[in-house]
């Protein structure tokens, strides 16, 4: 959503806060400022857009100061212009905030009838101007922050400097994540330890309801009640990823060609592959005795999840209820205890997919988590973590996330199968050989069809809507496919069952909308023909995604034919994202589009 960072230093701070912003800036990016406290008087420099606007900024009007707070901003109230960009200041306090203050109005207005000035549009701006009222009613700064504290509602995770504090930064935390680093006579706070990477290796994570006060060579650490706590150290893995694109143009291309490796990783951690059987999930949830099984996520995670539906129910005969997480708890879905919940989420800190859990957690589910952050929260208030492996991934668009999602839910479906006796160790064996074969082909596939992609990406890149059909596990992929080009190449893209083309959406079928039908030779493949021929019936033209057998069986006029190897319908999924993947990155890539950082998006979505 918005990244912060603060550091109380030693030596000049400017710089090294907006380096740590960019590590942050996959969490949003339409603002910028750093501020930093210099023989007592606070400053500030801010920026709209990118980073870089910012970065060229200090370099025309330097900031010094030892300590001091940045912040990198996904606009939520208020337009993404410099004015609305944080720091925000009053009277001698500086704030930068991540999350939503949901009673700002309120507050607000009564300030505003106190005589206080607001400059901006936005929530944030409370923050600074309740805390500056406090101390001008003669509260210690301390006092202040806790008062305000008491009197805000909402997501937060802040960062506050006083003016007249200069060796010390105030931190709070309520939803969104925040992570102290501990330096060699300094201090550091960040929105995840990825930020922090550069400065330390040692990390605290704040809990919801915490603030802290640091100071050069240490954090105290207190409860919303104001109690002294203490939050465990912790040595941070970020530091050990290099995040940088290599010798690709983006970070996406990069995370799409990591895929073999990210999930020769992920598997090693749930396959015995000497056995061929699964592993590392004896322990976590029983699956034996569940009467259900409840998953719910967002975005990509949630078609992971949804493609995880059709394995859970085939191999381990566990009825599945899925639904996004912002609709799921409002359906207040009936749940009984002897049910357990998944939820998938590559950062660990979606807003929507964390209130999901709470709910199940407080109807008394088993609570597993899916995830590619272990220190995020999703994580830690799960009873079971099933880390996905997939190291970093920058592009805001899912690519490596997805497939290491897939790979650990099917490894979970089988898993489950054999603990519930509904596949024989025979099936498992073969499961999981199919599995181990995963990161060779998609190696092989990603060197054969990269040229094939280009062209066709020339040809889509023109056009204004794209219809993508699958059956089976492709009608997830088919949704997935059509985000992954909506969200980087803002075409317009839908994502339907292939056999519902005929209720409705065949109305749309003409020479200027390509249908990309996703359909390997699999137990669906004559129906989805069937669906072809109504498209090419109607002039439409078909992008046909499918497999040597498939390739062979149809005849029907395409604008063009992907075909991928035979494999089997359990990696299918896998398999078949690589070609949609692909074809949204170079689509983008011809439409001139931000593929790492699209508008409007942000990496991690951590408010409702
Ligand atoms: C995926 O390409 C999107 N960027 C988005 O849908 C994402 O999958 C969704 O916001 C969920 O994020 P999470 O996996 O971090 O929870």
């Amino acid at each position: 959503m918005c990244g912060i960072v603060g550091i109380v230093g030693n030596q000049p701070v400017a710089v090294r806060l907006v380096d740590a912003l960019k590590r942050l800036e996959y969490r949003g990016y339409d603002s910028a400022g750093v501020a930093t406290i210099h023989q007592g008087k606070l400053e500030r420099r801010r920026a709209e857009g990118k980073l870089v606007n910012l970065e060229r900024r200090l370099a025309e009007e330097p900031l010094a100061g030892t300590s001091g707070i940045a912040h990198t901003r996904w606009a939520t109230h208020g337009a993404p212009i410099e004015r609305n960009a944080h720091p925000h200041f009053t009277d001698g306090v500086a704030v930068v905030h991540n999350g939503i203050i949901e009673n700002f109005a309120a507050i607000k207005n009564e300030l505003s009838g106190e005589g206080a000035t607001f400059h901006t549009q936005t929530d944030t701006e409370v923050v600074a101007q309740l805390i500056a009222a406090y101390v001008r009613k003669g509260m210690t700064n301390r006092a202040a922050v806790q008062a305000m504290l008491k009197r805000v509602t909402g997501a937060y995770a802040l960062a506050i400097l006083f003016e007249n504090e200069p060796g010390a930064v105030y931190a709070a935390r309520s939803g969104p994540p925040l992570a102290i680093g501990y330096g060699e006579g300094e201090m550091f706070l960040g929105s995840d330890a990825i930020a922090l990477a550069p400065f330390t290796n040692q990390i605290s994570y704040l809990i919801d309801g915490d603030w802290a006060v640091l100071t050069h060579d240490r954090a105290e650490i207190m409860d919303f009640d104001g109690n002294p706590v203490t939050r465990a150290r912790q040595l941070s893995v970020a530091a050990a990823y290099v995040i940088d694109k290599g010798n690709h143009r983006h970070f996406m291309e990069k995370e799409i060609y990591e895929q073999p490796e990210a999930i020769s990783h992920a598997l090693g951690h749930y396959i015995d592959f000497a056995e061929r059987k699964v592993s590392a999930i004896a322990g976590s949830i029983d699956f034996a005795n569940l009467s259900g099984l409840a998953i719910s996520a967002c975005g990509t995670a949630y078609l992971a999840g949804l493609t995880s539906k059709y394995w859970f129910e085939r191999y381990a005969r566990l009825p599945v209820e899925i639904d996004v997480a912002s609709e799921f708890r409002y359906r207040e879905v009936p749940l009984n205890a002897n049910s357990a919940a998944l939820f998938i989420s590559q950062s660990g800190e979606t807003a929507d997919t964390l209130a999901s859990l709470r709910y199940c957690r407080d109807a008394g589910l088993k609570i597993g988590a899916v995830v590619n952050v272990r220190e995020s929260t999703i994580a830690r208030e799960s009873d079971a973590i099933f880390p996905i492996l997939a190291g970093p991934e920058i592009g805001v668009a899912s690519t490596k996330a997805f497939t290491c999602q897939l790979s650990v839910l099917a490894a979970l479906a089988i898993g489950a199968g054999r603990q519930r006796g509904t596949i024989s160790a025979e099936l498992e064996q073969t499961l999981v050989g199919h599995l181990a074969e995963m990161p060779r082909i998609m190696s092989a596939v990603l060197n054969r069809i990269q040229p094939t992609i280009e062209t066709l990406a020339r040809d889509l890149s023109k056009c204004k809507d794209v219809l993508y059909l699958g059956r089976g596990t492709s009608y997830p992929l088919a949704m997935e496919g059509a985000l992954k080009l909506k969200e980087i190449s803002y075409i317009h893209a839908e994502g339907y069952a292939a056999g519902e083309l005929k209720h409705g959406p065949i109305a749309l079928i003409d020479e200027n909308m390509p249908v990309i039908v996703i359909a390997p030779h699999d137990r669906f493949f004559e129906k989805t023909v069937s669906n072809m021929q109504e498209v090419a019936a109607r002039g439409g033209r078909i992008i046909f995604i499918t497999d040597e057998k498939g390739a062979a069986a149809s005849d029907l006029p395409t604008m063009a034919t992907i075909v991928l190897p035979d494999v089997d319908e359990a990696i299918q999924p896998m398999i078949f994202s690589l070609p949609i993947q692909l074809l949204a990155y170079h689509t983008a890539v011809f439409m001139g589009t931000d593929v790492d950082q699209p508008r409007n998006l942000a990496k991690s979505v951590t408010v409702e």
